[in-house]
């Protein structure tokens, strides 16, 4: 896709990959809406250039809301970014969990659906346009300690796979980011030595999407792995080795 002329909305990039992409896109050439709750976080953006939309994705009027104000403001939007997304652990060996299961299947999988839907008539309606859904390594290989942040991204991954199937011949591509563990704070990497540092990250995703035709996954060199775990015959082994971490949870310390 061509990076340098786009009008992009990321919905989640307050922090983190969204950010580290909405300043990517913008140095590219294109105009970038960033979305998320943290109003703060949305003044300070707009102070560095950005336009801001405040958006929860678990609040299905609200995301019609945000939809109608970026449209109002630009109406050529013809990208897309579901980055919003919560990574919790739970035990599932205490039902206690369950709140967190809701609030990362609200967040990660149905907050996918509510953005996608909110804007999909519009890019159908414009007859071309990019959505990039958000997906993780551990969607194709577990992380046991984060049980339903991997149903989540298993779920937008075959969400995404459908929703292409569906849009063919709209015009509209659909295109899964799939980041592998990235060092978005220090404490990630401290926490996780081989979290990938976020610049290198960036510019790695940045490189792969400016690919004609754009791919239909975004796959850093740091997640091929897990991506292709399955296909490798390494799936077994490495489930076994990332089990070590339930050692982690504060109840099986
Ligand atoms: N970092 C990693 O290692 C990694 C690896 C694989 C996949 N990912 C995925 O990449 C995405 C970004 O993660 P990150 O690591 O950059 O984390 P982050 O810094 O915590 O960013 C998460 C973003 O999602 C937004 N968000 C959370 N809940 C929301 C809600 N209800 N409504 C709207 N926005 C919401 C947050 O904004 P507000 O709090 O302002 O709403 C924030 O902008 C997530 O989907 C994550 O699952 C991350």
């Amino acid at each position: 896709m061509d990076i340098t002329d786009r009008t992009v909305f990321i919905a989640g990039a307050t922090s983190g990959i969204g950010l580290e992409l909405a300043r990517r896109f913008a140095a590219a050439g294109s105009a970038v809406i960033v979305g998320g709750r943290r109003t703060d976080l949305l003044d300070r953006l707009a102070d560095e250039g950005f336009a801001t939309v405040p958006i929860d994705v678990t609040d299905g009027a609200g995301v019609e809301r945000a939809r109608d104000a970026i449209l109002e403001s630009h109406p050529d939007l013809d990208t897309i970014v579901t980055m919003s997304g919560v990574m919790m652990t739970e035990d599932l060996r205490d039902p206690g969990h369950f709140g967190a299961t809701e609030k990362t299947i609200d967040t990660n999988l149905l907050g996918t659906i509510r953005v996608v839907d909110a804007f999909t008539p519009h890019l159908i309606g414009r007859g071309a346009g990019t959505v990039i859904t958000v997906t993780s390594g551990i969607a194709f290989l577990p992380f046991p300690p984060m049980p339903a942040y991997a149903a989540s991204k298993a779920g937008v991954h075959a969400y995404s796979e459908a929703l292409r199937a569906q849009l063919d011949g709209t015009g509209i591509e659909v295109c899964e980011l799939v980041p592998p563990a990235v060092a978005t704070i220090p404490e990630h990497a401290r926490r996780n030595p081989r979290a990938l540092d976020l610049a290198a990250f960036a510019t790695e995703v940045m490189d792969l999407l400016r690919a004609d035709p754009t791919p239909r996954e975004i796959l850093v060199k740091g997640v091929l792995m897990h991506r292709w775990a399955e296909r490798d015959g390494t799936y077994d082994e490495l489930v076994a080795q990332r089990s070590q971490t339930l050692a982690m949870l504060p109840g099986r310390q």
